[in-house]
């Protein structure tokens, strides 16, 4: 299949790149950071969760950052919703497009979010119908596409049959996460042309961590299927609080240095998101990468 001209990436940094961290990190800092990455060119930048405060303290600000952020024409900021309570409140805080989300197997559904996957369809659904009704757009994300911290290899069937609901439940966009990392290009190919009999390839994302550093390999492999829309994190910040041993999602540098050498266009500055990096991990007290 020919390479896509043009990629679309889904900045994940404010919300899966620190939704782990374990130090508070002050407001301004979350802010400045999605301000800098939409500066930067980005054209989605995921900027917070509404999701339980007890389960992920991280994300117990995201209602005043969405309050407070200077939102620029044209960039879209998602935010993760898990119920009508998540919804509710994103609403008030004006967020315009939000993301549910989903595993593809059991174990990881259970830890997450508390209940079967079968439940969660069942509670996403309302969710999404209402947000639709509202005018926003919605994002769905299908985990542990490939393989699950409890599970093992999580079978094709299930993330078709997930990805299916989501999408039928209105989301615009299907993301399949490789969560904790495990797949290869050879899996991934497999994966896409799935997932693809069920769900158009323009509508299909990709999301990788990058466990064992083939995230940039699945996303050349994902390409080569026709895929053209992928998250990654700047710095490569990231990991799951609910999936034991994910690290960080693959880095937007490193995506951008892939579609660069590939000449795949994605109307991001690879310098000020190397910047952005260069100075949340300082605000992080990280060396830099
Ligand atoms: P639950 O544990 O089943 O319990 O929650 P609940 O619904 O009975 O609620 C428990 C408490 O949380 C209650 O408060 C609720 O009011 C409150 P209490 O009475 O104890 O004081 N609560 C909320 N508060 C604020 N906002 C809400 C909300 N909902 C309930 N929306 C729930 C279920 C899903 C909410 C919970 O388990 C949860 O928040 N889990 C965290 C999920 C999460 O954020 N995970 C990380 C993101 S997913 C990810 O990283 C994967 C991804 O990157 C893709 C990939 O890599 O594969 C997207
Ligand atoms: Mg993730």
């Amino acid at each position: 299949m020919n390479l896509p001209t043009h990629v679309t990436i889904v900045e994940v940094g404010p919300r899966d790149g620190l939704q782990n961290e374990p130090a508070r990190i002050p407001l301004e800092s979350k802010l400045e950071l999605v301000e800098r990455l939409a500066a930067a060119g980005l054209p989605v930048v995921e900027a917070g969760a509404f999701v339980s405060p007890k389960r992920v303290p991280q994300m117990a600000d995201s209602a005043e950052l969405f309050r407070q952020l200077h939102r620029r024409p044209g960039v879209r900021y998602p935010a993760l919703v898990p119920n009508m309570l998540g919804l509710q409140l994103a609403l008030t805080a004006g967020v315009e497009e939000i993301a549910v989300f989903v595993s593809a197997s059991e174990g990881f559904s259970q830890a997450n979010i508390n209940c079967s996957r079968a439940e969660s369809l069942e509670r996403l659904a309302p969710v999404a119908a209402s947000a639709l009704a509202k005018g926003l757009r919605v994002r769905g994300y299908v985990s542990c596409a490939i393989g699950c911290p409890y599970d093992g290899p999580t079978p094709h069937a299930n993330v078709m049959e997930m990805s299916l609901r989501l999408m039928e439940m209105g989301c615009g966009e299907i993301s399949l996460g490789d969560t904790i990392g495990v797949g290869d290009p050879e899996q991934v190919r497999s994966l896409i042309d799935a997932v693809t009999k069920v769900i158009p390839r323009g509508k299909l994302a990709m999301h990788f961590h990058d466990t064992y550093g083939r995230a940039v390999a699945n996303i050349e492999a994902s390409l080569r299927e026709g895929i053209s829309i992928f998250d990654s994190s700047v710095a490569g910040l990231g990991g799951c609080p609910f999936a034991p041993g994910a690290p960080g999602n693959v880095a937007t540098e490193a995506v951008l240095d892939l579609m660069e050498r590939l000449g795949i266009e994605t109307g991001v500055d690879r310098a000020a998101v190397a910047e952005s990096g260069t100075w949340i991990r300082q605000r992080l007290g990280r060396e830099t990468q």
